[in-house]
């Protein structure tokens, strides 16, 4: 499938380069954009083997302005349903893939834009981003796992407080209560981004993905459940090709080459 809305850049160190690509409408998401993250996501990536991928937005304005308002003011009653739920497995679809990725926020990030850095695991935010979910001006409120994924970074009055005001927070306020983990200036999102993932791509791969799993799956368990989960999957990578090299690494004094095996 060709893309008209995305572009896709594999670049060196197994990192891979997703950008939303609607600049004229700040990278508003259709349902075309939607359909083309999804079919990026469930059919090429796995076949790319990242160890990394930077997910931006086209232009010098926005990360993504949210779902496509014009597209969504169309439509009917049932398809706006099948949008959302559609907009949900893509989203779920981002947070489960094996590679770790990372939200360069290079402006505008808002409602489903926002909710989409949100299914990132790591959020790199250019200082003149700004953050927030308007659609409560719009007669909505963030339904592509807003109020779940924020209420479980923020808590509960700081999700109610942006939410119900459709406010914007700019990128300090949005670092200071833990919406993203890094401010960087405006020109060196990308580069920031890069360096994250390239620091990624250079650890052992196999402890990488089984780390986020544990994190990601262990988070909705309680605790016990988690620590079990935990203790199964760092044995994994002990029966790894990886950790002996790490090891071995380590004791002779040298950098690791992992192989992901
Ligand atoms: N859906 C569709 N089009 C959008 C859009 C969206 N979410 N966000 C921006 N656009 C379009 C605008 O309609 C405009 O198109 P036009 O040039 O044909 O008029 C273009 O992008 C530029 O946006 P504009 O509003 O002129 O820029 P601005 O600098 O004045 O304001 C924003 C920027 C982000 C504050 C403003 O565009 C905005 O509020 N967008 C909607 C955000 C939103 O509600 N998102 C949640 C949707 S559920």
């Amino acid at each position: 499938m060709g893309y008209e809305f995305i572009l896709y850049d594999r670049q060196p160190d197994d990192i891979g380069v997703i950008t939303i690509n609607r600049p004229k409408v700040l990278n508003a998401l259709n349902w075309q954009t939607l359909r083309e993250l999804r079919e990026f996501f469930e059919y090429l990536l796995p076949k790319e083997n990242l160890k990394s991928l930077i997910i931006t937005g086209a232009g010098d304005r926005a990360f993504v302005a949210g779902a496509d308002i014009l597209e969504m003011y169309n439509m009917k009653d049932r398809e706006f349903q099948e949008y959302v739920d559609f907009a949900h497995k893509v989203y779920e679809l981002i947070e489960s893939v094996p590679s770790p990725c990372i939200a360069a926020i290079n402006g505008y990030a808002l409602g489903g834009g926002c909710e989409l850095a949100l299914s990132c695991d790591i959020r790199v935010a250019s200082e003149k981003a700004k953050l927030g979910f308007p659609e409560v001006k719009l007669g909505i409120f963030p339904g592509w796992g807003g109020t779940q994924r924020v209420t479980r970074i923020l808590g509960l009055g700081r999700t109610k407080e942006l939410v119900f005001t459709g406010e914007m927070i700019d990128a300090n306020e949005a670092f200071r209560v833990g919406l993203v983990e890094k401010v960087v200036p405006h020109e060196s999102v990308m580069e920031e981004a890069r360096r994250i993932a390239h620091t990624i791509a250079n650890r052992g791969p196999i402890g990488v993905r089984l780390a986020k799993i544990a994190i990601n799956a262990g988070s909705e368990m309680d605790l016990k459940k988690a620590l079990l989960l935990e203790k199964t999957l760092v044995s994994l990578c002990f029966d790894s090709e990886d950790r002996i090299e790490g090891m071995k690494a380590f004791l002779d004094k040298r950098e690791p080459t992992f192989k992901g095996k």
